[in-house]
């Protein structure tokens, strides 16, 4: 029940997530948008530029003033509340999915790391990370934004390298989002919003507003605007275990931002000019790279199949799935029954019954799940034989599955199951 209801708890969260993230970000790109397209040429007296568009079948007339209209209008909207409801719930995903159950989710498995540890580091690298992109962005670096920039990148790709040590790929991935998260409503909270009501106030008062204001304001809201692709990026890649599965997840991530960021770059500057152009083929054939680099490495055949007495199978101890036991108290590991065959499908399915079936079964014995974890569920050999190619890419290819290795699977067992697949998934 527990867990049934966690999961619509998290269902709730993560949708109010989107949508407010899809609010915020889409709100971000308008405006970018607008401010690029404005037309500029002979604006009215006190404007800065005017933009016809048509949508949703009416035409409108926007206007932007110079600095603000001769009497403030009484109805002025403001953007906040979906950056704020975006980071609050996308805090609270952390927690659901992540802190709630650290050794599962958050931990790479067998990390140095203690689930407190984990939750901690995890909370503390956000704040951590705010106030070091704050400083650096207010030092004198904030005069040199390509640079500036630049060292942000190496900042951020750092820290993916320092979480892919301690944490699991996701684990990791999401921190790095939650970061570059945190500094975007960071942003909006004490920089962009405290501009906007300075400028405000100061027309309300007749005074002249401080430009400075403004102009860090824009600096920071234009950080936020090359940060969104990444981290859109990040919020995804949950559902690609080649990129953050991956031993180097923390180089694909960096390769994956550069690119991101020279599309923006092209859309931020194509009102103007074309010169960008070239960003759009070269992150086409990036990505064509970056999934040549990621492809499955070939299995080591042979080593199964001829050698089949290394095939260590550990049985699985009673308290391994409650969450309770360490790898390092594990069973003492039985002498291999194997016979000399290759991989027969009767070895594989005991291995998977043993290390994934506790979770992926239509009655799910852990008591984590009330149902199947993504609806994959190997209760029969049809099952397991269907799932083949996601079996790989989970528990082969990269050591995603079991999470956490919490039932303790061995690399033989990984290399047994590899083999199978390679020779055809054939059961019986
Ligand atoms: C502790 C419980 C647990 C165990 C044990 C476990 N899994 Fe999973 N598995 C999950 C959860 C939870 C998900 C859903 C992950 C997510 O949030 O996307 C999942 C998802 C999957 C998916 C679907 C991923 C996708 O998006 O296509 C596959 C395939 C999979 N597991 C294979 C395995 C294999 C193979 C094993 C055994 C080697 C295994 N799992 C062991 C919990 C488990």
């Amino acid at each position: 029940m527990e867990a049934h209801l966690l999961e619509w708890l998290n269902l709730s969260v993560r949708w109010v997530h989107m949508i407010t993230g899809v609010a915020w970000i889409g709100a971000s790109f308008y405006f970018v948008w607008l401010e690029n397209n404005l037309n500029r040429v002979n604006p009215k007296t006190g404007l800065a530029g005017d933009l016809w568009a048509i949508h949703g079948g009416g035409i409108y007339h926007l206007e932007k003033y110079k600095l603000a209209p001769p009497t403030m209008p009484d109805n002025l909207h403001w953007f906040k509340w979906e950056a704020y409801f975006t980071w609050m719930s996308g805090v609270a995903l952390l927690c659901l999915v992540f802190y709630l159950n650290p050794t599962l989710y958050l931990l790479a498995p067998g990390s140095s790391l203690s689930g407190t540890e984990g939750v901690l580091l995890g909370i503390g690298s956000l704040f951590a990370g705010w106030f070091i992109y704050s400083f650096l962005c207010d030092s004198a670096l904030g005069k040199r934004p390509a640079l500036l920039g630049f060292i942000l990148f190496v900042l951020l790709i750092g820290a993916a390298y320092g979480f892919s040590k301690v944490f699991s790929g996701r684990g990791a991935y999401l921190h790095v989002g939650a970061i570059i998260g945190t500094i975007m409503v960071g942003n909006v909270f004490r920089i962009i919003m405290p501009a906007q009501r300075a400028l405000v106030a100061a027309i309300a008062e007749n005074r002249t507003p401080d430009p400075a204001l403004p102009a860090k304001g824009l600096l920071r809201s234009r950080h936020n605007n090359y940060f969104t692709l990444p981290v859109l990026f990040i919020m995804i890649s949950n559902h690609f275990p080649s990129t953050y599965g991956s031993q180097y997840n923390w180089l694909i991530l960096a390769g994956i931002a550069v690119l991101a960021v020279l599309v923006r770059h092209y859309f931020n500057t194509r009102h103007d000019s074309h010169r960008f152009a070239w960003t759009l083929p070269v992150a086409a054939v990036g990505m064509i790279s970056l999934a040549y680099v990621t492809g499955p490495a070939p299995i080591n055949t042979p080593n199964v199949a001829k050698a089949p007495a290394q095939v260590e199978y550990q049985p699985l101890p009673e308290t391994a799935v409650g969450g309770g036991a360490k790898p390092a108290e594990a069973a003492p590991t039985q002498p291999a029954q194997a016979a000399n065959a290759g991989p027969t499908f009767d070895k594989v399915h005991s291995v998977i019954q043993e290390r994934c079936a506790v979770c992926h079964s239509a009655k799910p014995t852990s008591p984590l799940f009330s149902a199947a974890p993504a609806g994959v569920m190997f209760d029969t050999p049809e099952q397991i034989r269907q799932n083949a190619p996601r079996i790989q890419a989970q528990a082969i290819t990269t050591q995603i599955m079991p999470l956490g290795n919490i039932t303790q699977m061995t690399q033989q067992e990984r290399d047994l199951i590899g083999a199978w697949i390679n020779q055809g998934a054939q059961t019986n």
